[in-house]
């Protein structure tokens, strides 16, 4: 939210007393409220909550069975319904699970499949979808909101992986303004679109790492979001891989793995490093880029991003997976220091293996979408509005508007390419996410300085940071209505999202 927009709206409503002292007092955690720090009122995680135990050997999320007999085609059911964890000791902690797995199932595909997956809706009193992130399906088959699926319902999925689709895509519900919470509960997984022949050397293994965002209470419960994660974005007190606090995998020395890393939490942005192990970018959103990036030290993933990397172990030893610090912008006190968190560890040992094959020089093509004549604007906005001491309403929005299913934003062309330019002028960072496709980030203007891309990639997820805006090419292949938002999942819910109406 913009401060000033802010203020001028508390004023412009007459609002007084403890409401504008809240307001000017935004950036202090010790300020008082009636006697009740403000830090409390904004956020309702527990100062210390239950300790979840760490150091257990990574684990391998569980496959999703294939029940198709007949070669090229997949098919399963996904039941979404409630499901007990237990991630502290002696706490059961009541979340939703995709066939009582939470993260769900890994789906893994080839390119040029068929995949059929029935959906059953067993969560009690809400309606849901199963949304494939990032993939080219039929609009009809996406999961959106319009295509709710009742409680205790059900639906069948079903679409054609084309050739050249191989990627780490990932499936979460997509259900009016209840996508956070769902997400937050436990529903989210992987989908692997793997290439008949892939130019990556089997030797280097295939690991996903699913980042996902816990706030325990101390009962074990997982609080309701707050209203500083209504402005932020929900920022759990642990950050999970396949489900685990601080796994631990061990390698031996002269090991290099292939990981594969999802950002599925609702609102973190995860500035990933491995320390002194050499990181090569092989990948992003939408499969392997052209050549590999050699050389990189941390990569940014903003809420839904992916990436693809190959990290070297070349000694004995233990190295970190870390976050570093990243200034996304925040609202109002309560700020998480998410700087310096150990994530993962892994640990080299043993008899140091001498035969690596090399990564080839080239991966595969990535053509260039040219740019067009046809130019978008969409600019985030947000508000706020009090409705008396202590209630505020805040509205998210994309050009001005907040969500509406029953309007189309924009209408493009399938096929034809359109430079969007999306404009961030608020204060907070918002990854932008498009339906159906990857597009291909043109450049990034912030503070008066413009920057291309370091290398080609396709994406369907961009960080705009605030103050910046980004320019993407991009096309749909497929007609229908499809969706473009924020992908943190409390904005997206609260309306910063539109349509684009895709005709032939
Ligand atoms: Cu991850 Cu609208 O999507
Ligand atoms: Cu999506
Ligand atoms: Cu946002």
């Amino acid at each position: 939210m913009n401060r000033r927009e802010f203020l001028l709206t508390g004023a412009a409503m007459g609002v007084s007393g403890p409401a504008l002292a809240l307001m000017n007092t935004m950036d202090h955690d010790k300020s008082r409220m009636g006697g009740r720090p403000l830090g409390q009122m904004m956020r309702s995680a527990p100062v210390a909550g239950p300790v979840l135990p760490e150091g257990a050997p990574l684990r391998e999320l569980p496959r999703l069975a294939n029940m198709a007999t007949a070669d090229g085609r997949f098919e399963a059911e996904l039941m979404a319904g409630a499901a007990k964890a237990r991630f502290a000791d002696g706490l059961d902690t009541p979340i939703l699970a995709y066939n009582g797995e939470s993260p769900g199932p890994v789906i893994e595909v080839a390119e040029g499949d068929r995949v059929r997956i029935t959906f059953r809706n067993a969560i009690p009193n809400q309606a849901s979808t199963i949304h494939w992130h990032g993939m080219p399906v039929p609009a009809d088959q996406d999961g959106n909101p319009v295509d709710a699926v009742a409680s205790g319902d059900g639906l069948t999925y079903e679409f054609t992986l084309p050739e050249g689709s191989a990627a780490s895509y990932w499936y979460h519900p997509h259900v009016s303004r209840l996508t956070a919470e769902q997400v937050y509960r436990g529903l989210a997984g992987a989908f692997l679109v793997k290439p008949k022949v892939g130019p990556i050397p089997a030797a280097y293994g295939d690991t996903v790492l699913f980042f996902t965002d816990l706030r325990l209470a101390a009962d074990g419960s997982l609080p309701a979001d707050s209203m500083a994660d209504r402005m932020n974005g929900r920022i759990g007190d642990h950050v999970l891989v396949n489900g685990q606090k601080q796994p631990v995998l061990t390698v031996q020395p002269g090991t290099r793995r292939r990981f594969r890393l999802f950002n599925a939490t609702n609102a973190r942005f995860l500035r990933l490093t491995f320390g002194d192990a050499p990181m090569t970018i092989i990948g992003s959103d939408g499969g392997l880029l052209a050549a590999p990036v050699q050389g990189a030290t941390e990569i940014l993933l903003s809420p839904a991003e992916r990436a693809e990397v190959v990290v070297a172990f070349e000694k004995a030893g233990s190295f970190a997976l870390r976050t570093l610090s990243y200034d996304h912008g925040w609202m109002g006190p309560g700020r998480p220091d998410d700087r310096d968190l150990t994530l993962m560890s892994v640990e080299a040992r043993g008899a140091a293996l001498t035969e690596m094959p090399p990564l080839p020089q080239a991966l595969r093509q990535v053509p260039e979408l040219a740019a067009s004549a046809v130019r978008r604007r969409f600019v985030f906005g947000e508000s706020m509005t009090m409705g008396g001491p202590g209630s505020m309403t805040i509205a998210f929005m994309i050009n001005g508007k907040t969500f509406d299913m029953a309007r189309v934003d924009v209408e493009m062309r399938v096929g034809q390419i359109e430079l969007w330019e999306i404009q961030n002028p608020t204060d907070m960072d918002h990854p932008f996410h498009i339906h159906g496709t990857q597009f291909q980030v043109v450049e990034v203007e912030r503070n008066d300085r413009i920057s291309r891309p370091a290398y080609r990639a396709w994406k369907d997820t961009i960080n705009v940071a605030r103050g910046a805006t980004v320019r993407i090419a991009v096309r749909q292949e497929l007609t229908g209505l499809r969706l473009y938002h924020c992908h943190i999942l409390e904005h997206e819910d609260q309306g910063m999202m539109g349509i684009v109406d895709v005709v032939a």
